[in-house]
């Protein structure tokens, strides 16, 4: 069976693995058809990710087939079409007894922390494995990042009514605006990218966005465009840690704020004049919980999420070696790269 190894940053190669064993109980045997690549396999690729180790098959975005079934398995059949939440957690924790298994103390994350889908066949638990019968095996793929954004914004609560500020319009954070939209919340979206923004404003169906140059007119921008209140639910998914400690500043009095995007660099922002003053909450978002899974896939069969500006570019398993590092370069327009495996 064919894989794609990442054997050390910078160096990746097509290498024979096994075929898996038997599912065992609670297992499925799966064939993975197609896999999305983000920017996690890029700062994998790059040995800029901190939770990776090497050698590695990398691929968390999947979209499969059920081949076979272990004993005990009721979740899915034989010859179902699934997405996969690639979160696999302990069950025993304290995160994950609390319903947070998204945040396990010994979390893995398929194709970062252990082997991922780059490869023909695998064995997966069957929990984690969610039935998608109407969805394309692209769409599935597409599952989970949406599920970042999801997450991020239930975890903020926007209700209709109020204005959600989306910073950063890449992957995760167009994953947020979709829900964001869904939420009934008015949502802006600044950037420091005008096509990223342009693509927000032709194929996301938001309007109103902020070109931020850095010189502080985006507050005042923000201020018009929200009757002087600000925003009561700012989503910062930049990964800047600049960015991250500036926007607060964009938090209306009582307002949230959730950081999606991840820095390992230090955060820092005024206390007492803003967050104090204000009375803001700062939450974290981490990954995203099975039932925004379910949720999503129910959204993209309804037609409530279009997945269709999503995926703008392919490749052949065969061919991933040589088209990966354009994958995740926005100069080339790449909202979502998928692989197709068969
Ligand atoms: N919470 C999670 O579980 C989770 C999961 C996956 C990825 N992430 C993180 O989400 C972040 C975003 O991922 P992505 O793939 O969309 O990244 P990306 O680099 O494609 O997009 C980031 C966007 O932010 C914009 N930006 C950067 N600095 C800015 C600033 N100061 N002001 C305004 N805009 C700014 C960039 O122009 C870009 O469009 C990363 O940090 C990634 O690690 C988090
Ligand atoms: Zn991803
Ligand atoms: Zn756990």
């Amino acid at each position: 069976m064919k894989a794609l190894q990442l054997e050390k940053p910078q160096q990746f190669r097509f290498i024979e693995t096994p075929e898996p064993a038997a599912p065992g109980a609670g297992e499925a045997l799966v064939r993975v058809q197609r896999v999305g690549i983000c920017g996690t396999d890029y700062s994998g690729f790059l040995g800029k990710m901190p939770f990776f180790s090497y050698p590695r098959i990398p691929g968390h975005e999947l979209g499969v087939e059920v081949m076979a079934i272990g004993p005990s398995v009721t979740e899915v059949q034989p010859g179902d079409r699934c997405a996969v939440e690639p979160y696999l957690n302990c069950g025993q924790c304290f995160p994950c007894r609390k319903g947070a298994p998204n945040c396990c103390e010994k979390l893995k994350v398929l194709g970062v922390m252990m082997d991922g889908g780059l490869t023909e066949r695998m064995v997966l638990p069957a929990r984690k494995l969610h039935p998608a019968h109407r969805l394309s095996p692209e769409q599935c793929a597409l599952v989970e990042t949406l599920a970042i954004g999801c997450h991020a914004v239930n975890r903020g609560n926007p209700g209709a009514g109020e204005t959600v500020l989306v910073i950063g319009a890449g992957p995760i954070g167009l994953s947020v605006i979709e829900f964001a939209k869904l939420s009934g919340a008015k949502t802006i979206v600044l950037d420091l990218n005008e096509q990223r923004l342009a693509f927000v404003r032709s194929k996301m169906g938001v309007p109103d966005t902020i070109c931020a140059q850095g010189d502080g007119a985006a507050l005042e921008r923000l201020k018009q465009m929200t009757g002087g209140t600000l925003a009561q639910v700012v989503v910062d998914a930049t990964g800047s840690n600049q960015s991250m400690a500036n926007a607060m500043t964009y938090c209306g009095f009582t307002g949230r704020l959730v950081y999606v995007g991840i820095t390992p660099a230090e955060v820092a922002f005024p206390h007492a004049p803003v967050m104090h003053r204000r009375e803001l909450t700062l939450l974290a978002s981490r990954n995203a919980l099975p039932s925004d899974f379910t949720r999503i896939i129910q959204l993209i069969e309804s037609g409530r999420i279009d997945t269709r500006p999503w995926i703008t570019h392919h490749a052949a398993f065969g061919e991933l070696i040589e088209k990966f590092s354009t994958f995740t370069q926005p100069e080339t327009g790449v909202i979502k790269a998928i692989v197709d495996m068969e």
